[in-house]
C-alpha cells in the first residue's frame, strides 16, 4: 500500500533548528569536534529547588492524571505571576497550562483559524509561526522589519497587511532570532493602529526574563490596556528556568478561547505532565538567584559574541537587547568565492561552516530574513571564543 499523507502537510517544512542541531550532534557523535551556536536552549541546569519539588512529587505518587488545563496549584501560581510581575489580571480559568509554549501556540491556532484566515507575522520570525498557522489551514501575512530600525514594526505596514480576514497579529519581544525588545514607543505605535482593528493579539513572552535592557519587560497590554481583553499571553518555564526537557508553558487570555483551546488538548495530549508542573510552581514561587546568576553570565557572553563578530571584517552585528541570540548580518559575504565557487546565500554558507569549519549556525532564510545567521550564545564562553575563531577562519578563506 502506498502511503498517502494529508494534503495540509504539503505547506509544512521540517524546523530548520531541529534539523541543523540533529546534523550537528550526529557529527559529535562520530567524533567530530563540532562547536554549536545552534541550541536554542540554556545550557546551565535546571536550579535545584526545581528539581527537588518535581523529586519530591514523583517520590509522593504524583504520577498520575491531573486535570487537563493545569493543577490548580500552577494555575493559581500563574494568575499570581501575571499580576505581580506583568501586571496584567486573569483568573485560573483564563489559564491553560499545556506542554510547552510551542504547544501553548499550537492549540491557539487551531481553536482560532478558519480556512482563509490570516494571521499578521513580523518577519524575521521564530520559524515555528508560519507552520503552526498552515497547519490549522491559516495564511500566515509577513511584515518585513528592518535591521536599522531595531525590528521594530512599521506601523504604516502594519496598517497596510490588517485586512477582515486578519484574525490575529503575533509579537515576540525578546525576540528569536533577532534578540530585539521591543521599546515602550514603538508598542505604543503599534497598539494604535490595533485599537481599530478587531482581532487578537498574540504575545509570545518566552524570553520575557531574558532582558539586558532596564526593565521591566513590557508587552502590548501593558502599554495599552484596552487591548488586554482580546490579548492571549502565551509564556512557559523553558529559557526562564532552563527546563527546556521538561515540556511546560502556558496560555493566558479571553475565557471562550482558552476553553476553546483546552477543549482540543482535551481530545488530544490531555494534561501535562503532572510532576514537571509541581517543579513549575517552585519555579515561580522560589528563589531567583540561580535566573540572576545566568542572566548576568548570558549579558557576559552577549558582549564577548557581539564584539567578536564584529572584529570580523564582513560581518555586522548588532547587539541584541534580550534573549540569547545575536543575528549578525552577513549579507556582504554572500556571492564571495568559497573554494572557487560563489556562496548562495545563508543556507548555503551553513553547510559549509558546519561540513568544512564544525562549526554550526542556523541560517537567516528560515526566519524570513536572508543575508543573516543565528547564532545562539546560550554555551560557554570558551566555546564562544572557539567558534568565533572558526568564523573568522572561513572569512579569510573568501575571495
Ligand atoms: C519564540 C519562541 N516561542 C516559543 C518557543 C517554545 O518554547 P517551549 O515550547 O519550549 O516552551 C520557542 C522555543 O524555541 C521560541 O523561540
Amino acid at each position: 500500500m502506498s502511503i498517502v499523507l494529508a494534503k495540509r502537510l504539503k505547506a509544512i517544512k521540517p524546523s530548520p533548528t531541529l534539523s541543523l542541531n540533529a546534523k550537528a550532534k550526529a557529527l559529535a557523535a562520530k567524533g567530530a569536534d563540532v562547536v554549536s551556536f545552534a541550541a536554542g536552549e540554556p545550557d546551565f541546569d535546571t536550579p535545584k529547588h526545581i528539581k527537588d519539588a518535581a523529586i519530591a512529587a514523583l517520590n509522593a505518587g504524583f504520577t498520575k492524571y491531573v486535570a487537563t488545563g493545569g493543577i490548580p496549584e500552577l494555575k493559581n501560581a500563574i494568575v499570581k505571576k501575571l499580576k505581580t510581575e506583568n501586571k496584567l489580571e486573569y483568573t485560573p480559568e483564563q489559564i491553560l497550562v499545556s506542554d510547552g509554549a510551542k504547544h501553548s501556540l499550537y492549540n491557539l491556532f487551531q481553536a482560532l483559524l478558519s480556512p482563509g484566515d490570516e494571521v499578521v507575522i513580523f518577519a524575521p520570525y521564530w520559524v515555528s509561526y508560519p507552520d503552526m498557522v498552515q497547519l490549522a489551514d491559516g495564511k500566515p501575512v509577513f511584515v518585513e522589519t528592518s535591521e536599522a530600525e531595531g525590528y521594530a514594526p512599521d506601523p504604516r505596514e502594519l496598517r497596510k497587511a490588517l485586512s477582515p480576514k486578519t484574525r490575529a497579529v503575533i509579537f515576540n519581544s525578546p525576540s528569536n532570532p533577532t534578540g530585539a525588545v521591543l521599546p515602550r514607543a514603538a508598542l505604543e505605535k503599534v497598539a494604535e493602529v490595533l485599537k481599530g482593528h478587531d482581532c487578537l493579539i498574540v504575545t509570545d513572552d518566552i524570553y520575557e526574563r531574558l532582558l539586558y535592557v532596564p526593565g521591566p519587560f513590557e508587552n502590548l497590554a501593558n502599554v495599552e490596556p484596552s487591548l488586554t481583553p482580546r490579548t492571549v499571553v502565551v509564556n512557559g518555564f523553558s529559557k526562564a528556568f532552563s527546563m527546556t526537557g521538561w515540556r511546560l508553558g502556558y496560555a493566558a487570555g479571553p475565557k471562550e478561547l482558552i476553553g476553546a483551546m483546552q477543549m482540543i488538548q482535551d481530545q488530544s495530549t490531555s494534561n501535562a505532565s503532572s510532576f514537571s508542573q509541581k517543579g513549575a510552581v517552585a519555579a515561580l514561587e522560589g528563589p531567583t538567584t540561580d535566573l540572576d546568576a545566568m542572566l548576568t553570565e548570558f549579558k557576559a557572553r552577549r558582549d564577548l559574541m557581539v564584539s567578536g563578530l564584529n572584529a570580523i571584517a564582513g560581518v555586522r552585528c548588532r547587539l541584541p537587547e534580550g534573549a540569547f541570540y545575536v543575528f549578525p548580518n552577513i549579507g556582504e559575504l554572500i556571492g564571495r568565492s568559497y573554494k572557487g565557487k560563489p556562496i548562495k546565500g545563508s543556507v548555503h554558507m551553513s553547510e559549509i561552516l558546519l561540513e568544512d569549519f564544525l562549526l554550526a549556525a542556523v541560517p537567516g532564510e528560515p526566519f524570513g530574513a536572508e543575508g543573516h545567521l543565528r547564532f545562539s550564545f546560550a554555551t560557554s564562553r570558551a566555546v564562544i571564543e572557539k567558534g568565533l575563531k572558526r568564523l573568522a577562519e572561513f572569512v579569510a578563506s573568501l575571495s
